[in-house]
């Protein structure tokens, strides 16, 4: 889909479920809480492109330590017969992370079988400690047998946008997170 009518693009836009005001709060008193949690430890800080990069640009903004940043893009094949799914890195971290305290930052555990292929490559890379960092998590939605260690927002079974999450490529830069009207998706 290409988008450029303004109209259209806030047609899609449900409403807000989590302001503008409340994820800073919050992403704000976790910046501080990591910050205490990984004190005088080589961190590095690892997004999933693209829905996390706003998450991960305000939480480190706010974080008082020292940190390092990477990224990995991952594609994801799943068919109805196969649960376990297949998932493709498609763009790589730079760094060996084997003297690293590694904290995965994730927009939305959702099935969690992207994250899931992830974690299992990264704990072959042997870091010094492996976590999970994500904004939202749908729990009802769980297929992988996977849990994050912190989560800020738990929320019901809504396709939701905004705040780096997209619906066809576009909402990613709305500053909340709404639900996205299904009625739009044809
Ligand atoms: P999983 O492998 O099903 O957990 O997929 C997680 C990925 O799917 C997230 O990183 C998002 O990019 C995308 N995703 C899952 N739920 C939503 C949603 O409600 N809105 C937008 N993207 C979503
Ligand atoms: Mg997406």
């Amino acid at each position: 889909m290409v988008l450029t009518d303004k109209n259209v693009f806030e047609d899609g836009i449900k409403r807000i479920i989590i302001s503008e005001e409340e994820i800073q709060k919050k992403v704000s008193e976790y910046a501080e809480f990591l910050s205490k949690e990984y004190e005088g430890k080589p961190l590095l800080l690892v997004s999933i492109l693209k829905g996390a990069f706003v998450f991960l640009s305000d939480l480190t903004k706010e974080m008082s330590i020292p940190c390092e940043i990477g990224f990995m893009a991952a594609k994801s094949y799943f068919d109805s017969t196969d649960s376990s799914g297949n998932v493709q890195i498609v763009y790589d971290l730079a760094q060996d992370i084997s003297n690293y305290h590694v904290l995965i930052v994730e927009d939305i555990l959702d099935t969690g079988r992207t994250l899931s292929a992830v974690v299992d490559i990264l704990k072959q890379r042997d870091p010094l400690s492996l976590k999970i960092v994500t904004l939202l998590d749908k729990p009802d939605r769980r297929v992988a047998d996977i849990t994050a260690d912190y989560t800020l927002f738990t929320i019901p079974d809504y396709f939701v946008i905004g705040y780096g999450l997209d619906y066809g490529e576009y909402y990613r830069n709305l500053p909340y997170i709404a639900e996205y009207d299904e009625n739009l998706i044809n």
